[in-house]
């Protein structure tokens, strides 16, 4: 996939560089291009731990890579294992944990919108986000359009945490 990335951004250099000799404004269209792309790819690959049987994992997994995301399934004998190397202490557990290419952990059914903005702007002493349990209508845990509110938790290296986002609605997860 970051391959893929890569040659169509070259492709795309190329004719923005040859569209690029009779004026100089398709020259920063293509630093500008080149520039949230790498960055863009970087923080959309994850390994998901996760139970092989776990259906609504794979659910959240599918909407995760539908959002661009490229994703690694791994399925551990000692799940709950994994969660406490990570520092997700079992308060905060949910059925899968994702985590970022640079160690960042998402525990359960986070919108991606909030892992695009956690890691957009990664706050200081954070190691993740947290939606603890399985609350009915987030993504990947979908029964029509019902919610049953919840928080997104930021976890913090010390193990307490704060709410991250406030949940009411199910549009507000998009
Ligand atoms: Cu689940
Ligand atoms: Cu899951």
């Amino acid at each position: 996939m970051y391959s893929k990335t890569i040659s169509v951004l070259i492709f795309i250099s190329t004719l923005l560089l040859t569209a690029c000799s009779d004026s100089s404004e398709p020259f920063e269209l293509t630093e500008l291009t080149v520039e949230t792309a790498q960055k863009v790819d970087n923080n959309k690959v994850f390994n998901v731990y996760k139970s092989p049987a776990c259906g609504c994992c794979t659910s959240w997994i599918e909407y995760l890579e539908k959002q661009g995301a490229d994703v690694d399934s791994i399925h551990p004998g000692n799940l709950s294992e994994i969660k406490s190397q990570l520092g997700v202490l079992p308060r905060y557990r949910s059925c899968h944990t994702a985590v970022s290419a640079e160690g960042y952990v998402f525990e359960g059914h986070v919108p991606v919108k909030y892992i695009n903005q956690f890691l957009a702007n990664k706050p200081v002493d954070a190691i993740g986000l947290a939606v603890p349990g399985m609350p009915v209508g987030s993504p990947g845990m979908e029964v029509g359009d019902r919610l049953s509110p919840y928080a997104v938790l930021l976890l913090k290296k010390d193990g307490t945490s704060s709410v991250y986002a406030q949940v009411n609605a199910f549009a507000e997860q998009y």
